[in-house]
């Protein structure tokens, strides 16, 4: 596959990254310090930030990054660190659970567990359908459910979340994965019913279409924007540079333009507590994890 390189040291430093987290996630660490560590060891290793690093906390599934002011400080949350790193665009996605309450271990194997036996069952070029069934039986196992309308996604250049979906359930899909393509793979076990909601208050947002926009400080926003190349970014990002209640004003208003979309944060809708694991995988004559 062209560019398999790019994405083996993408995902290389994606899972560096990941396994640092550890270091870091602690009671008493701040979320703020945490994102910016985990964001500058992407660069430090040599890759480029695919998307903003995902903390998110206890019901929340995704979405989540601290932004300047929130000052929130780590007790015993169950907390998802959701890593994405580029090369040249080709993106390495990978997620772990680290569990500070010493309460919820069975939880975060349940995703563990169903990733490695989803992993198993790609191996065994089982189809879409089967794989999500691996996922659930393995979470419905350790008496949990799988969140159904979060899945994994294919992966392209500057894109993070491409065709195909593979999805935390048994959909009945009997199609198998094409080779020589790039996926993540990405089970989510909750305590709760296994769906996710939007909430408000997004941080973290992308550019999905090019137009102008008359406001002058939110063209100035825009410009700044463009560097990313259509990848998700984030407000905190933004802020070292603009006073954050302009900003938000502005990605607001660039939202309600069409000119970008936000990712709100994804409580589960029960408010269960939520697990998740995620690596990706090279679909080829043999299966690599590209995020070890
Ligand atoms: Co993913």
């Amino acid at each position: 596959m062209e560019n398999l390189e790019e994405y083996r040291k993408a995902g290389k430093i994606a899972g560096q990254v990941r396994e640092y987290s550890r270091e870091l996630v602690k009671p008493g660490a701040k979320l703020f310090d945490i994102a910016e560590k985990i964001e500058a060891k992407i660069i430090e290793l040599g890759g480029q930030i695919a998307f903003p690093v995902n903390l998110s906390l206890n019901q929340f599934a995704a979405h989540c990054t601290p932004v300047q002011g929130d000052d929130i400080v780590l007790k015993d949350e169950i907390i998802k660190v959701d890593v994405g790193v580029h090369v040249d665009g080709f993106v390495g996605d990978t997620a772990h659970t680290i569990d500070l309450s010493g309460k919820n271990a069975e939880l975060v194997k349940a995703s563990e567990e169903a990733l490695k036996a989803a992993i198993e069952a790609v191996k065994q070029d089982k189809s879409i359908g089967e794989i999500g069934k691996a996922i659930q039986e393995t979470i419905n196992g350790f008496g949990f459910a799988p969140i159904k309308n979060l899945s994994g996604h294919g992966l392209d250049q500057y894109v993070v979340h491409d065709a195909p979906t593979i999805p935390n359930y048994d959909t009945g899909n009997m199609n198998k994965l094409d080779k020589e393509q790039v996926i993540a793979i990405e089970p989510f076990a909750t305590t709760g019913t296994g769906k996710v909601k939007d909430s408000s208050n997004p941080m973290i947002y992308s550019q999905i279409e090019i137009k102008p926009i008359r406001d002058m400080f939110a063209r100035k926003v825009l410009k700044e924007i463009e560097q990313y190349n259509g990848l998700p970014f984030a407000t905190r990002w933004l802020a070292k540079k603009f006073p954050l209640n302009q900003l938000r004003f502005a990605l607001s208003r660039l939202v309600r333009e069409g000119i970008l979309r936000d990712y709100p944060p994804l409580p589960e809708v029960a408010g269960g507590l939520v697990s998740q694991t995620e690596h990706s995988l090279y679909i080829g004559k043999e299966i690599e994890v590209l995020t070890k």
